[in-house]
């Protein structure tokens, strides 16, 4: 039985609880480490809080890591890059911020030479696959402890549990939504969003509340396929993730609803907000229109699913997803240029231009005006020899096709 475990630290009941809770059934030291992935932005409670109340529940000690930063450039980014919308829709917000406090963890772990990592995931979710399956890929030697999983206790018995061990917790007994959030977006979950039918509430949502009904018209710079400029500014993917939130936030653009796949097997209804992630892999789909080679662009949209789907799965540190990373890395070469994009109350974005020095657009080919370089005559041997196995086929079957049904 491991001696000494680093948790992944919140601050709020679950792994407040945890903390004590290990220390009294496994006798164990607790290190919390809460990593920094943009979560409320707004800090409402400051880290001296949230630290009083980690020593408070018995750990042993409390670190605070910035990551907002890294897990922009190395997980936002490559996110963009594959275009990566698990299912068709969701950006992957708690699926990216897990690897990287994995990798904290496994960081802490070393530096407390601690012989586990634990965290306050329940048995139901995809966050413990991500936790272990990522721990494991990094080091194999560590154990993962997953306490929330065994210990059978409701919210009500936490809430009792923590006032009998006199742990500061602003939580009550009564919390209607499970709430992860980080730079990339927020993910709501429980109360009345479990009915799949019942439309989902207004009071979770904090960062597409419409405060503007002017419409808001970005530009946003691409450069090998990351962003790095808004109207020409330029800034560092973190800043540029949190202004492109708050901007078209405003005007409530970045809602999601859906019904999802979880690894474990359980269809779940979710609620999203994430205008930053949605906005920037439109516009980045966008801008990979004008400048990729058809075959690539082909190919790279199949294997964006797959990207997605092993992401999501907890597989961040795996052998296929650093191929296709590579792939993908590849194909974002030529990936520079603008994206225009306007933004309207309530929650509708597009775009409205593009443009790139890459662009395999040519507008001498694509022109019907007088302009037009296209050999039209070209077209005529290109298609006959195009369509000559189904011309064959279709003599030997004798046109079966050519009858329009009788009505
Ligand atoms: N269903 C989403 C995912 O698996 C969101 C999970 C949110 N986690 C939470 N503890 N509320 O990525």
């Amino acid at each position: 039985m491991a001696k000494r475990v680093v948790l992944a630290y919140s601050g709020g009941l679950d792994t407040s609880v945890a903390v004590r809770w290990m220390i009294e059934e496994w006798g164990v030291e607790v290190v919390c480490v809460l990593v920094d992935v943009g979560q409320d932005p707004d800090y409402s409670e400051s880290f001296e809080d949230i630290r009083a109340r980690a020593l408070a529940a018995g750990a042993l000690d409390f670190v605070v890591v910035d990551a907002r930063e890294e897990m922009a450039a190395q997980f936002c980014g490559p996110a963009i890059a594959a275009n990566a919308l698990y299912e068709g829709k969701y950006p992957l917000v708690s699926a990216l911020s897990r690897p990287v406090i994995v990798r904290h963890l496994v960081d802490q772990a070393r530096k407390f030479h601690a012989d586990a990592v634990a965290h306050g995931s329940t048995g139901k979710g995809n966050d413990q696959v991500r936790f272990e399956v990522g721990t494991h890929a990094l080091a194999p030697d560590l154990e993962v402890l997953a306490p929330a999983r065994l210990w059978g206790m409701t919210r009500a018995d936490s809430v009792d549990y923590a006032a009998k061990w006199d742990i500061p917790i602003k939580a009550t007994k009564e919390k209607i939504y499970s709430i992860d959030e980080n730079l990339w977006g927020r993910a709501i979950e429980c109360g009345e969003i479990e009915d799949p039918w019942a439309a989902p509430p207004q009071e979770p949502y904090t960062l597409t509340r419409v405060t503007s009904h002017d419409p808001v018209e970005v530009s946003i710079s691409f450069r090998a396929g990351v962003p790095v400029a808004l109207d020409g500014e330029e800034m560092s993917l973190g800043t540029l993730i949190k202004t492109l939130t708050d901007r078209v936030g405003a005007v409530g653009y970045g809602r999601l609803d859906m019904v999802e796949n979880r690894r474990v097997g359980i269809k779940s209804r979710e609620v999203y907000e994430c205008p930053a992630a949605l906005a920037l892999i439109t516009a980045h789909a966008d801008l990979e229109d004008l400048v990729l080679e058809r075959e690539v662009h082909h190919e790279k949209a199949r294997l964006q699913i797959r990207w997605a789907e092993l992401v999501y799965d907890g597989m961040w540190f795996s052998p296929l997803k650093e191929a296709l990373d590579a792939f993908f890395a590849e194909t974002q070469v030529h990936v520079t240029g603008d994206v225009r994009m306007r933004f309207e109350a309530p929650g509708l974005g597009r775009v409205v231009g593009r443009r790139s020095p890459s662009a395999l657009y040519d507008h001498d080919l694509a022109t019907y005006d007088a302009e037009d370089s296209f050999q039209h005559a070209d077209s005529e041997g290109f298609v006959k020899i195009y369509g000559l196995g189904v011309k064959t086929w279709a003599a030997r079957q004798g046109a079966k096709n050519a009858t329009p049904p009788t009505s």
